[in-house]
């Protein structure tokens, strides 16, 4: 069976085909964000406007890439949210042409499944599962008993964990996106800062990073404001290891507790090197499975494997609108 994924919902357009929720045979996406750096963040209307621009181009590209034909496709599988409204509408309206024009099915697919289902790409799902995911918007522990069953354990209170790593970023000056320059200058430098570890209830599985971020701007300003030297290097450590060691200890504790066989993480801060580390070194008794780097920000072939697997929810999904704040 071959599925075509359409992704616009944030800052890339991205089309992609796989064929049985596994082989991928086409993945083009197109990225926004030099656009976007020089804002400092997303801006919602350039979004729309860049993905208007490319889907066309993308869904092309991708076919040509494939070496397919529209007929060739069997399903077509487009993320419905959550995600900017205006950006999902491009992606939704291009989605809906094509499934018309070519009369194939359609069906809307949530984001963070898909970031979830980035794992089925390089490994097999194995259930129960725990998956922790962290994205720009999302940071949320999920028990999967079976495919599309999801169950959210805990998530965050106020920030989501990317978004933190991005406001950290501003402060300290660096390029948009923050989350993959701190990783990399975290490696630099030492846990000095010893900022907090926020676990609210230690039992419980929900996060809080917003008293880590203003501690960090508090921290900077505070230093700026005597005009003391701060070791950028030792604050991107000191911050990452605050993050990580609490995203680890509640993932591992939600291991235990609901005995999975497969711990998984989805989302763009996936990427994070000293999240992988540190996931892999504290926790050895459980099996632990990542996306390559590629495939843990945002790309439609997560989308299209996510739409494979959720083929039995086709009838209820002819019309797609929008839903920006769509829940797993
Ligand atoms: O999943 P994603 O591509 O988009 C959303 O669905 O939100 O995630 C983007 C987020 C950004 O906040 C970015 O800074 C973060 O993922 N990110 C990272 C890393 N790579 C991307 N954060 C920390 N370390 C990284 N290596
Ligand atoms: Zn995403």
């Amino acid at each position: 069976m071959i599925v075509l994924g359409v992704e616009s919902s944030c800052d890339e357009t991205s089309v992609a085909i796989v064929k049985d929720g596994k082989e991928i045979l086409s993945n083009v996406v197109s990225s926004q964000i030099d656009i976007h750096k020089e804002y400092g963040g997303v801006v919602p209307e350039i979004a729309s406007r860049c993905h208007t621009e490319r889907i066309t181009l993308v869904f092309e590209e991708a076919l040509k890439a494939a070496n397919l034909e529209p007929k060739d496709i069997d399903l077509v599988a487009v993320t419905q949210g959550p995600g900017l409204i205006g950006a999902l509408l491009i992606g939704i309206g291009a989605a809906q042409a094509f499934a018309y024009a070519h009369k194939i099915p359609i069906i809307g697919v949530n984001h963070i499944a898909g970031h979830i289902y980035a794992n089925n790409i390089e490994n097999d799902l194995k259930f129960p599962l725990l998956s922790l995911v962290v994205s720009g918007g999302h940071t949320e522990l999920v028990l999967m008993k079976a495919h599309n069953d999801f169950e959210v354990l805990g998530q965050t209170l106020d920030d989501a964990v990317g978004e933190t790593y991005d406001k950290v970023g501003r402060v300290i000056n660096v390029e948009y996106p923050g989350g993959p320059v701190i990783d990399k200058m975290a490696f630099l430098g030492e846990d000095t800062y010893n900022f907090p570890r926020v676990y609210l209830d230690k039992q419980g599985f929900d996060f809080s990073f917003s008293g880590l971020k203003s501690a960090v701007i508090n921290f900077v300003h505070n230093k700026n404001q005597r005009n003391e030297e701060i070791n950028k290097y030792d604050l991107a450590r000191s911050f990452q290891e605050s993050v990580t060691d609490v995203l680890v200890y509640k993932t591992y504790e939600a291991a235990k507790k609901y005995n999975v066989k497969q711990i998984i993480i989805a989302g763009g801060v996936a990427a994070n090197k000293g999240l992988r580390e540190k996931l892999l070194n504290t926790i050895t008794d459980f099996e632990i499975c990542m996306p390559s780097i590629k495939y843990c920000t945002d790309n439609a072939a997560m989308i299209a494997i996510c739409g494979y697997y959720a083929q039995d929810k086709l009838d209820k999904q002819f019309e797609i609108d929008g839903m920006p704040n769509l829940d797993l």
